[in-house]
């Protein structure tokens, strides 16, 4: 995709070819002065407005920690949709991008949440009308006999015209092989993509391997997918930091040792469960278990008084009751 933008900004800049470039444009002055007067005042006037729509999905970016190498994609689409708004404008070809894409990693990794913000960014740009993300599995696709399948996904095609269809665990769709019917599913999907070309985005989401392994299952599917995105699993640094965040969305702060704490929890669950670790969505079920316990410590403790702002905010270590099976 840069290599696009690179080609768009790059292009008048041959020193070599100058002389026979101005040749060739002084032959075709119809194009070129239908393009002139557009070129200054239009262009200049939506880069201002686009980049102002843009600094909202940077905002909404920047609260998510890590995922750097997603920042970077998401302001790659942005670029491509800006190029291709200046490139209509310039009357140049432009469009006929596929934006199906796969995202691939463990739970809590942040796919839901990135999904999001590319809907946002999509209807913001033109691509999407409405913007809205539908997030389905298996269950909501597949019915119970034959031709119900194919019902129940072309109606929930039909909501997630004008948005995003997400589809998380995808792989479970091949899982019972020929014969179930989450093959009908996918056949379905396949035809309405043809059928709804440039409608709705399809987001496939599930475990890297097993993603791999359903790609397989139908010949028609890789190349409508050209978009692969890897969310990598979280650093205990990482989840810490996002557990420091979450808490203090909520008004709250965790107390040094309780960060200890968690750490070394966290650091044992990592290791311990690995595929089973549900990374951020892990984190968040700890710190609002963190805030239950605390509310019920401190009834316990200030019977007849107010405990008090700073204490109200304060989550301690005997707040975090950990065990080392994710349990509470
Ligand atoms: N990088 C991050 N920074 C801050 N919060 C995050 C980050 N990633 C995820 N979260 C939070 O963690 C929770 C889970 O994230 P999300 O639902 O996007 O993950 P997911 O990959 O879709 O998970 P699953 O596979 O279980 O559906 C959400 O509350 C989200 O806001
Ligand atoms: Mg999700």
């Amino acid at each position: 995709m840069n290599g696009r933008v690179a080609e768009a900004n790059g292009r008048p800049e041959g020193r070599p070819s100058r002389q026979i470039n101005v040749i060739i444009r002084n032959q075709e002055p119809p194009v070129l002065s239908s393009a002139v007067p557009e070129k200054e005042p239009v262009p200049v006037q939506k880069s201002v407005v686009q980049h102002t729509l843009y600094q909202e999905i940077e905002k909404e970016l920047d609260n998510l920690v890590g995922l750097e190498s997603i920042k970077e994609f998401v302001f790659e689409i942005y670029a491509l949709l800006q190029i291709a708004h200046m490139r209509q404008d310039a009357g140049l070809a432009c469009g006929g991008q596929v934006y199906h894409m796969v995202f691939k990693g463990n739970p809590g990794t942040g796919k839901t949440t990135v999904a999001r913000i590319i809907a946002k960014l999509f209807q913001k740009m033109g691509v999407l009308s409405k913007g809205h993300l539908i997030e389905v599995e298996r269950a909501d696709l597949v019915g119970e006999y034959i031709g119900h399948t194919a019902q129940k996904t072309r109606d929930l095609v039909k909501k997630a015209l004008g948005g995003i269809l997400f589809i998380d665990e995808a792989y479970s769709l091949a899982r019972g092989g020929e014969k179930d019917f989450g093959k009908e599913a996918i056949d379905t999907l396949v035809k309405a993509m043809e059928d709804h070309k440039n409608q709705f985005v399809l987001i496939l989401a599930g475990y890297s391997d097993e993603i791999d392994y359903f790609l397989q299952t139908n010949p028609g599917l890789p190349s409508r997918f050209p978009i692969q995105v890897e969310f990598p699993d979280y650093s205990v640094d990482q989840l810490i930091q996002i557990s420091e965040l979450m808490a203090k969305e909520r008004d709250y702060i965790l107390m040094p040792q309780a960060i200890m704490r968690l750490r070394q929890h966290l650091l044992q669950e990592k290791n311990e469960s690995e595929h089973a670790f549900s990374n951020a969505r892990y984190v968040r079920n700890t710190i609002e278990k963190s805030i239950r316990n605390q509310a019920v410590r401190l009834l316990h403790l200030y019977s007849n008084t107010n405990p008090g702002k700073l204490e109200l905010m304060t989550l301690r270590t005997e707040d975090f009751k950990l065990d080392n099976k994710g349990t509470f």
